[in-house]
């Protein structure tokens, strides 16, 4: 897996040495509120290392990726994913998986420009390797996730039911 480098920040793969910074992270509800349809926290370092597992798998692929952004001093700041979205049961198909760009930081790492800064990086180089289009599905009520969606220069679809079984604000980016 590549790792990536900006101004600020270094998106490297998640390593099991990662496993209490994830368990700190997903352990709060004010970083999975909004995810998914039936959100939990994270409760065991041992579920941690699974998650951790499953991420380097995903990471495997020449384009997608689940990457741990930290800063240049290697302190771990959140998370930030490329990788097929889940449809609604209703909407799986055979055909080529839709991509998605998501973005969990630490609440220590909120308010510095970080998702935007990472999630350009990763769409950059992304773009570069040929995806042609990708999206973010937000909760409505994510105003901080949806305000990265707009940083990024993101088109709003609106509202829709077409994926993780829950109604959820699209957002689209097509490659330049
Ligand atoms: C969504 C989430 C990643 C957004 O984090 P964020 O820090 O608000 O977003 P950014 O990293 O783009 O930072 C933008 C903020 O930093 C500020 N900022 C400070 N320095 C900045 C800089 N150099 N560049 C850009 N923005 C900067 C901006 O003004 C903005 O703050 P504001 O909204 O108070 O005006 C964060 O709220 C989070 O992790 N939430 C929980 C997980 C989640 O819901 N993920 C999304 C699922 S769809």
């Amino acid at each position: 897996m590549r790792t990536l480098t900006s101004e600020r920040l270094v998106l490297r793969p998640w390593e099991p040495a990662d496993a209490d910074f994830l368990l700190d992270l997903e352990g709060r509800w004010e970083v999975v509120r909004h995810l998914g349809a039936a959100p939990s926290t994270m409760t065991s370092r041992d579920e941690a290392l699974a998650s951790i597992h499953r991420r380097r798998a995903i990471s495997a692929h020449h384009v997608h990726g689940v990457w741990l952004v930290a800063d240049h001093d290697g302190r771990r700041l959140g998370n930030l994913l490329l990788k097929p979205v889940p449809l609604s049961t209703d909407e799986r198909t055979d055909g080529p998986p839709e991509v998605e760009v998501g973005w969990h930081l630490h609440p220590d790492a909120w308010g510095h420009g970080y998702a935007t800064e990472a999630a350009r990086m990763v769409l950059d180089d992304a773009f570069a390797r040929g995806l042609t289009r990708v999206v973010a599905v937000v909760h409505p009520e994510n105003t901080a996730s949806t305000a990265v969606c707009r940083r990024l220069g993101m088109r709003h679809l609106g509202p829709s039911t077409r994926y993780m079984d829950a109604t959820l604000e699209v957002f689209e980016l097509v490659a330049p």
